[in-house]
């Protein structure tokens, strides 16, 4: 199956995802890298993989967001790709693209969902005094970090941590079940009705 990832910035989750879909036997083929912002970190490291890359700018499109998601889908259907996976893309996309890619458009979040949707979430753990964090792959649905979850982790929050040390953490698990569950996708492991899904699959 042909993914796309879609990055805004640093791009570790989509260099954890390269790196499992280098290892033979992988289902998915990264077909392209895609960044809303020219100067992601993230486009230097695909490059260098050899995987082909895509910049839309979404500045130059002045809150014209049906505008940028068109010449963003111009760009998918140029490289034939199946599977939109987000990966530290901070545009929120209109309830049309979200529409149209349907089961399978998935994400990747630094919280333990339904907790802590949205930004700074590792500063709100640990506010809230919660005693596990993690982090979640999901389908996307309309609205920020909504949809059927496909896999998580969950890390300790210890006494001494601070927001670098508890995202470290988070981090780590992030580049373990992102590559999975983008796996399970593409391997066509993920039975969806409705708003639930099945994963027909050990767990990451
Ligand atoms: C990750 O924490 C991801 O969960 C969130 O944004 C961050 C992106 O990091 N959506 P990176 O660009 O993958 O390194």
């Amino acid at each position: 199956m042909r993914v796309a990832i879609l990055i805004s910035g640093r791009g570790s989750n989509m260099a954890a995802v390269l790196r499992a879909a280098a290892v033979p036997g992988y289902p998915a083929t990264i077909a392209l890298v895609l960044s809303n912002r020219v100067d992601a970190a993230g486009l230097a490291v695909a490059q260098a993989a050899g995987v082909p890359t895509a910049v839309v700018e979404s500045r130059s499109f002045k809150g014209d967001r049906a505008g940028f998601e068109l010449a963003m889908e111009a760009e998918l259907a140029r490289h034939g790709v199946e599977l939109v996976a987000l990966a530290g893309f901070m545009r929120v996309l209109t309830e049309g693209f979200v529409a149209r890619w349907r089961d399978r458009l998935v994400n990747i979040h630094p919280s333990l969902l339904p907790l802590f949707k949205g930004l700074d979430t590792h500063n709100r753990a640990l506010e809230a005094g919660v005693k596990l964090h993690g982090c979640s792959v999901h389908l996307v649905r309309f609205g920020v970090d909504e949809g059927p979850i496909l896999a998580q982790a969950a890390v300790p929050v210890l006494p001494e941590d601070d927001e670098a040390s508890l995202a470290a953490r988070v981090l780590e698990q992030e580049h373990r079940i992102y590559p999975a569950a983008i796996a399970w996708l593409a391997a066509g492991l993920v039975r969806v009705e409705g708003d639930v899904v099945r994963v027909a699959a050990p767990a990451a």
